[in-house]
């Protein structure tokens, strides 16, 4: 059985102090057992916020890093860095470092490589944009994110993996996808999973949805078959509304 993960890509909001007050109201009320509650602050939050979460049931992720152990990368962060931070996950691939800062399929398969490496979980992001679903690409561009991330990625890592499906129209619009139309993908990623490496990894492998998720929508998205949670951005950002997603996803 596949544990749900809900997970909340704060994106660039919070500072320290808003951001450990929410981290904490997250800590203390998220369900003990039945999913696994995930929060990404930005950088400069990170350590604030694990001194928080350190003793409870939510883990920490980053928003991104370098693929490189260390050398002149100004501004970056490397994925030992990270870990010494004590973050556990790490969102490598969303479909805002590709589109705003260019970062390509061979420069996020090699950070995904340096995560798994360092012993850092990437939650690996792949989705189509609005012109490639309307252009009947969704199942080419996804196959392609997908081999592209995981080019070099082997069997025995995959257990550290989490694919997150966001297709980018969905992204902070309002629009979720249908929940046929995100199963219809989850499932082409599981089968692909199957094809790469075998089928027990990819019934092992926790894909999850993101794109507009909300407390009014999650349990019709949850339900279906092959998505295992959620990564969330705009209902992560207040307490309220984040706990109910976690909760739908035990129930
Ligand atoms: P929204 O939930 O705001 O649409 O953001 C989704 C997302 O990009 C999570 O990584």
């Amino acid at each position: 059985m596949r544990v749900p993960i809900i997970a909340g890509n704060w994106k660039m909001n919070h500072t320290v102090e808003t951001g450990t007050a929410l981290a904490r109201a997250v800590s203390d009320n998220a369900p003990r057992s039945g999913v696994e509650v995930v929060v990404a602050p930005s950088l400069v939050s990170l350590a604030s916020v694990v001194d928080v979460l350190v003793a409870g049931p939510v883990h920490v992720a980053a928003q991104n890093m370098h693929w490189a152990d260390n050398g002149a990368y100004t501004g970056d962060v490397s994925a030992e860095m990270l870990l010494d931070v004590g973050c556990r996950y790490v969102i490598l691939g969303h479909s805002e470092r590709r589109q705003i800062f260019l970062e390509s399929d061979e420069l996020i398969n090699r950070k995904i490589i340096s995560a798994l490496a360092a012993g850092l979980k990437p939650i690996v992001c792949i989705g189509e944009s609005l012109e490639e679903r309307e252009a009947a690409h969704t199942r080419l561009k996804v196959i392609f994110q997908l081999r592209a991330a995981l080019t070099g990625v082997l069997r025995e890592d995959m257990a550290n993996v989490v694919i997150a499906y966001e297709p980018i129209w969905a992204i902070g619009t309002g629009k979720t996808a249908s929940p046929e139309q995100a199963q219809e993908v989850h499932a082409l990623i599981r089968e692909q999973l199957g094809e790469l490496y075998s089928a027990e990894v990819a019934q092992a492998t926790r894909l999850l949805y993101g794109g507009s998720v909300k407390p009014s929508n999650i349990d019709e998205l949850i339900a279906q078959p092959d998505i295992d949670g959620a990564l969330v951005g705009g209902a992560s950002l207040t307490a309220d509304s984040f706990l109910a997603l976690t909760r739908a996803a035990v129930a």
